[in-house]
């Protein structure tokens, strides 16, 4: 297994830049989630750091080897697609041992690998089958099973469980957090499924318009997102983004004079009395999920507000709701979007 390492790396596809600049290392056994609107760049630097791309300028290094124009095939790297290209006419144990027969590696050896991978996936019992007779997991766990057996230096995963239904993708994602436990290896894992980010990442790295906004544990992302963007994209529903001015006291300036945009969580938005409301707010559409209730709502000027309560509500659309916004949890951001952080606290003076 090995690190990674990308510097300065642009892509541009004719005129058009795809990728701005990316500076990221990645260490040994790192499990690292790409994530990022639709079209900003993520399957194009996966495709880069495997080598079915060239770059425009940078340079990509592995375990400290420069690969930057090393062919895909002698990067050591597997890759593992959402459409899971199995072979139709040979069985799950055939589809697997293919690629390490192509290598010239000894029988007994890519037995041994074939059973190992099988049995961390779960294919012992299917490896004489043909792909027709799998199911959707089944053949995704089969191509999961390819990468494993060749021993990659570093596992890159796009977007590998989108086409499998919600039951079967949280049953392969465990699988997945459980086989990075056993085998340790280093992976990178594109998604648009905040859960798979979440629960996989060691880090998560939020890219927009083919630049990194953040990195940082999923944690850091969702508690301190450096900016309005990471705020509004980390976390499912997303976080109510409001103007100062609506939340009483925060527009004097007394906690920060920058703040040009309150963020708070739909879970840190509270239901109140009256009297210590922060915001009235009415209630436009009610999600019961049974553990827990969505509360949409909209407030003065039309600012709409979602509302996270714990278990089951009475509440129903045209209610008129007080809310409180928890002072400990709120995000505010400056005028160009950026996270206001606290003061650095200076050494007082003792007079
Ligand atoms: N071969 C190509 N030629 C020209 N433009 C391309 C090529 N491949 C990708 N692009 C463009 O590069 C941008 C980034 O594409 P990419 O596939 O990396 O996005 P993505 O983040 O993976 O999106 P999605 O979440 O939809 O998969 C897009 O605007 C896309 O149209
Ligand atoms: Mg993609």
């Amino acid at each position: 297994m090995a690190g990674l390492e990308l510097r300065g790396i642009r892509k541009d596809y004719g005129g058009t830049a795809v990728l701005k600049g990316i500076d990221l290392s990645i260490a040994d056994g790192e499990f690292v989630v790409f994530v990022g609107p639709s079209g900003c760049g993520k399957s194009t630097l996966l495709r880069v750091i495997a080598g079915l791309e060239t770059v425009t300028a940078g340079d990509i290094h592995i375990d400290g080897t420069e690969v930057t124009r090393t062919a895909a095939s002698d990067r050591g790297l597997a890759m593992v697609f959402q459409s899971y290209a199995l072979y139709p006419h040979m069985t799950v144990s055939q589809n697997m041992s293919f690629a390490l027969e192509n290598m010239g590696i000894a029988k007994a050896e890519i037995s041994s690998r074939v059973d190992r991978a099988a049995r961390m996936l779960r294919l012992t019992d299917y490896l004489q089958r043909k792909p027709a007779a799998l199911s959707g997991g089944q053949r995704q766990r089969v191509a999961i099973g390819r990468a494993i057996v060749r021993d990659p230096k570093i596992f890159l995963f796009d977007e590998p469980l989108s086409n499998l239904d919600a039951e079967l993708r949280v049953a392969t994602r465990k699988e997945l957090a459980a086989l990075h436990a056993e085998i340790g290896g280093t992976m990178i894992y594109v998604t648009h499924d905040q859960v798979e980010a979440m629960t996989l990442a060691d880090r998560i790295v939020v890219l927009n318009g083919g630049r990194i906004e953040q990195i940082g544990t999923p944690l850091d992302l969702y508690n301190r997102p450096a900016n309005l963007f990471v705020a509004g994209f980390i976390g499912s529903p997303r976080m109510n983004l409001l103007p100062t001015e609506l939340v009483r006291g925060e527009a004097a300036g007394d906690v920060t004079g920058r703040a040009a945009t309150l963020g708070i969580r739909p879970e840190h938005v509270e239901p109140c009395q009256e009297a210590e409301a922060d915001l009235t707010v009415r209630i436009d559409l009610v999600e019961q999920l049974g553990g827990e209730t969505f509360l949409y709502a909209t407030g003065p000027n039309d600012t709409p507000l979602t509302i996270r309560c714990d278990g089951q509500s009475r509440l129903v659309r045209g209610d008129l709701l007080p809310v409180r916004f928890s002072r400990d949890h709120l995000h505010r951001f400056d005028a160009a979007g950026l996270a206001c952080r606290p003061e650095p606290l200076l050494a007082r003076s003792h007079s």
